[in-house]
């Protein structure tokens, strides 16, 4: 049997060809655009939480932001390096439940469930006092999340298989009712070193107001939720929800 390596490790070469196949990471950065227009706020550094190899970053950083990534899979940021010369983007491989900024940011988002790879309420409380510390007051902090919906029902317990580039896959979801937690079974083969690794990733999914409540304890005045992708309130059968808290 495959002995599991760490998330976001051997996966990282490939990460940018899958997600790109399947996330609309242009429209996503329009989304957050129009949040800030919805709120009249016009930052101008913006913290990507949770960056990874920093598509997202980057189609900000283009669109003239000061971006400041942190992420803690060395993997993942090494990528954002390789991909990131020439525009403005600082990095910093932390967790993001224990970093601090030189300087706080206008703006923090973190985007396509990186909050829900933390496991405990605990986790979640020393990330949202992390970024509250981050960034200057009156500034906002967007985040998306995958809804217990989503987890249970969406991924489910079922098993897909996809193709990028060298690569084929098999995506193996598992749901535990009584964690709220999704394990993700991702098991890759590259063509052509005739590779095979596995590597397993946790998700845990979030009453919304027990998310509002952590966040107006950790300094946060106004906590808004939005089915991902419009302004309008999640329903009982949105798969993902957008934060946007002040
Ligand atoms: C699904 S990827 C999302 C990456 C990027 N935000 C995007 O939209 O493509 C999740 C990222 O969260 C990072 N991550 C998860 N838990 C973390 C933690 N406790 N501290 C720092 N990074 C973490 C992983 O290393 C990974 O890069």
């Amino acid at each position: 049997m495959t002995q599991p390596v760490e998330p976001f490790t051997d996966f990282a070469p490939y990460y940018d060809s899958f997600m790109l196949k399947c996330v609309d990471y242009e429209g996503w950065v329009k989304y957050i655009e129009k949040i800030f227009k919805q709120f009249k706020f016009k930052p101008k550094t913006i913290l990507d939480l949770a960056c990874g190899t920093g598509i997202p970053t980057i189609l900000l950083a283009k669109r003239g932001y000061q971006m400041i990534g942190v992420d803690r899979a060395k993997a993942m940021l090494e990528i954002l390096k390789k991909k990131s010369k020439g525009y403005n983007i600082i990095t910093y491989e932390a967790d993001i439940r224990d970093f601090t900024l030189p300087e706080p940011a206008d703006a923090c988002i973190c985007l396509y469930d990186s909050i829900n790879y933390l496991l405990t309420e605990e986790d979640l409380e020393q990330c949202f006092k992390c970024v509250r510390r981050g960034v200057k007051k009156g500034g906002l902090f967007i985040f998306d999340m995958n809804t217990i919906y989503g987890l249970k029902v969406f991924w489910g317990n079922r098993e897909s298989v996809r193709e990028a580039g060298n690569v084929n896959s098999v995506w193996h979801n598992t749901y535990d009712e009584t964690t709220a937690i999704s394990t993700l079974y991702l098991t890759c083969q590259v063509k052509d070193e005739n590779r095979t690794f596995l590597e397993i990733h946790k998700e845990r999914a979030y009453d919304l107001p027990l998310i509002q409540k952590l966040l107006f304890d950790c300094g946060f005045s106004l906590v808004n939720f939005y089915h991902h992708g419009t302004f309008i309130p999640p329903t009982p059968f949105s798969v993902r929800v957008m934060v946007v808290a002040k």
